[in-house]
């Protein structure tokens, strides 16, 4: 394969956000495991509340295709009232099957408070509702506000640690789509 590209979605419109400091670093990771990244910032684009009856933006256009278009994808989003944000369910919305489908992801949630695990429950469950391959490894971060220095470096090494693995698992599973199951059932049916 050749050089894949890891794309990070960030479900934060605030300026400050913790969720995208730390999709930074998670692409860092990635770019020096050798992927060619992106961050896509939701506030970058023009997109209106998802409307099923509605021509889709130029901004969703773009946004889909660059989805569609990745090899591997990091989703990441604020805990709002325990689940993710709407700005990231709105572009998630937006994007389906075409976009996700064997496509590896990666999740990444931020909680101000302590609990993150029921926002990256929704994240699977919604992303394994179009067929995403989602990573066992992802990445909580509670207290956010705490962990992070003003130019968005971690303070704590094991949460740095944690978040750049997701960025290389992102590359070394890139390439996981049904073409590789076919193989190992091959190989599988030679050993017999
Ligand atoms: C509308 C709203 C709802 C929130 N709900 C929760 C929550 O249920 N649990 C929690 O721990 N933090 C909650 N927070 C705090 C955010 O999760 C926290 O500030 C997070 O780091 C924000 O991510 P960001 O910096 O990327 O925007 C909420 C914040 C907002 C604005």
């Amino acid at each position: 394969m050749d050089a894949p590209t890891v794309v990070a979605l960030c479900g934060s419109m605030r300026d400050e956000s913790k969720t995208r400091a730390a999709l930074e670093h998670a692409l860092d990771a990635a770019a020096e495991a050798g992927a060619g990244t992106e961050l896509l910032d939701v506030r970058e684009y023009d997109l209106p509340v998802f409307d099923p009856d509605a021509e889709t933006p130029p901004a969703a256009e773009e946004l889909k295709r660059t989805i569609r278009e990745a090899d591997a994808v990091i989703l990441g989003s604020p805990v709002y009232h325990g689940s993710y944000s709407a700005a990231f369910r709105n572009v998630h919305d937006y994007c389906s099957f075409d976009e996700f489908e064997d496509t590896t992801v990666g999740l990444l949630a931020t909680a101000g408070g302590g609990s993150y695990a029921s926002t990256l429950d929704h994240m699977r469950i919604t992303v394994r509702g179009v067929h995403g391959w989602v990573l066992p490894h992802q990445v909580g971060i509670r207290n956010a506000s705490d962990k992070f220095d003003e130019d968005g470096e971690f303070l704590d090494d094991a949460l740095e640690e944690r978040t750049r693995k997701l960025g290389r698992q992102a590359v070394e599973y890139a390439d996981i789509e049904p073409a590789v199951t076919d193989a190992a059932v091959d190989e599988a049916a030679a050993d017999d």
